[in-house]
């Protein structure tokens, strides 16, 4: 029965005289409540603030508030200070300092009270200290997340680029295969132009005999068949290179592959006015190596060197290539007097898809593959270089890399 028990609380409560409830409240509130008077000083305080601030009651009771102030500020939060306790309202993120040297983030209402003359501070703290924490946190946590963000975005930015790199690394290889088929394509008629031109110098010999005309006719002759035989060197190097396979592996001298490479950028070099100097040593060890991959390792670097030059501007330029022995190896030092390379390019020139150069112009896979060709026969190539004075790449290539397990 509901009303039994009412009954049976009552007397309880009756016991306690009202004067005495604003006591039990204040003691048992959940809110820490600290009381001062007119000079700040703490004068009652309960349990709640008790654990707030550290200290029992008879080690505070007396003092100052302000030894409550806390020695280092964070944020926004600020400081224990005289004014605050006569603003009236609501004080947010105020730093104490407990006994401990722990520090609290409270928000508190102070509450002026005058009586028969004598002036208190009333203060009711909440501890915000786990809620600002989390904040904190949080505030933490969303810039990570903005970080992570935009690497993201960066990251999806490199992907687009490399994407469309490796589409013009896939037209490069179809424009390297059609190259072959035309090279193969343009052998037939040249063969037959060359057999014409032959066929016309025997055919007009007798006719022209002993005419003054003989030796223009029989010069324009040989002209034309010594110009067709140039072109058919030219595309017969360029169906080995596209055809010849880049897998195996020979002894092969170094010069070779250099001088190969140097004649298919000869015309280049000429019209750019980049003199090449050679400087090869004779007891260079020949390498265990595809004279093929070799031969495109320097065709890159020649490249390489070409724009470099070309870069500075100056209309001329000058390459040198020496070799000479190092224990086992080979060594290359291909150097150019071209625009150099920043601290930076030096870093990532290896990197595959690198390239300081306009689209079109560089893939930036020059220096990676050469790389992995490099390594695959345990060799090395590094940089020296200096900007605006020219670059050395130093390549070691072993006798045989067999030998050296
Ligand atoms: N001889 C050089 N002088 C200056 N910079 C060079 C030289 N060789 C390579 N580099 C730098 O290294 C980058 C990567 O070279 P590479 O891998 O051959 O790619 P690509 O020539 O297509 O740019 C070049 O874009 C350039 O910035
Ligand atoms: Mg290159």
């Amino acid at each position: 029965m509901p009303k039994a028990r009412n009954l049976k609380a009552l007397p309880t409560l009756n016991a306690v005289r009202p004067e005495n409830f604003s006591e039990i409240a204040f003691e048992n509130s959940w809110d820490p409540i600290l009381i001062l008077d007119g000079e700040f000083k703490v004068v009652a305080m309960n349990g709640a603030a008790e654990e707030l601030v550290g200290f029992v009651r008879s080690e505070i009771l007396g003092d100052s508030i302000f030894r409550l102030k806390a020695t280092k500020h964070t944020g926004r939060s600020r400081s224990i200070e005289p004014e605050l306790f006569d603003l009236g309202g609501t004080v947010e993120d105020v730093l104490i300092e407990r006994k401990d040297h722990g520090v609290r983030v409270v928000d508190f209402s102070s509450r002026r009270v005058e009586k028969q003359g004598v002036l208190n501070y009333v203060l009711l703290f909440r501890d915000h200290t786990g809620r600002k924490q989390m904040e904190r946190d949080l505030i933490i946590k969303h810039q990570e997340l903005k970080a992570a963000y935009i690497e993201l975005e960066k990251k999806n930015h490199e992907l687009k680029a490399s994407q469309e790199t490796l589409i013009q690394a896939g037209k490069m290889a179809a424009l390297g295969e059609l190259a072959a088929g035309i090279a193969h394509e343009l052998n037939q008629p040249l063969m037959s132009i060359r057999g014409y031109a032959q066929e016309l110098e025997a055919i007009l010999k007798p006719v022209i005999t002993g005419l003054p005309v003989e030796t223009e006719v029989t010069l324009s002759t040989r002209e034309i068949i010594s110009q067709a035989d140039k072109m058919a060197k030219i595309i017969s190097h360029l169906r080995t290179f596209t055809r010849r396979s880049t897998e195996d592996m020979e002894v092969v001298d170094v010069r070779g592959p250099i001088e190969e490479a140097l004649k298919m950028l000869d015309r280049q070099f000429k019209s750019r006015g980049i003199t090449v100097e050679r400087d090869f040593a004779d007891d260079v060890p020949q390498v265990y190596a595809n004279s093929l991959q070799l031969e495109q390792i320097f065709i890159n670097l020649a490249t390489n060197a070409r724009d470099a030059i070309e870069q500075m501007g100056r209309g001329s330029g000058s390459i040198r290539i020496s070799t000479r022995k190092v224990g086992q190896f080979a060594e290359v030092r291909f150097t150019d007097d071209g625009v150099g390379m920043n601290d930076r390019t030096k870093q990532k020139a290896f990197n595959p898809f690198f390239t300081t150069k306009e689209v079109g112009k560089g893939m930036g896979l020059g220096l990676s593959l050469s790389y992995g060709m490099i390594s695959k026969v345990q060799g090395s190539i590094r940089i020296e270089s200096e900007v605006g004075r020219g670059t050395t790449f130093i390549i070691q290539l072993p006798r045989d890399f067999r030998e050296l397990g």
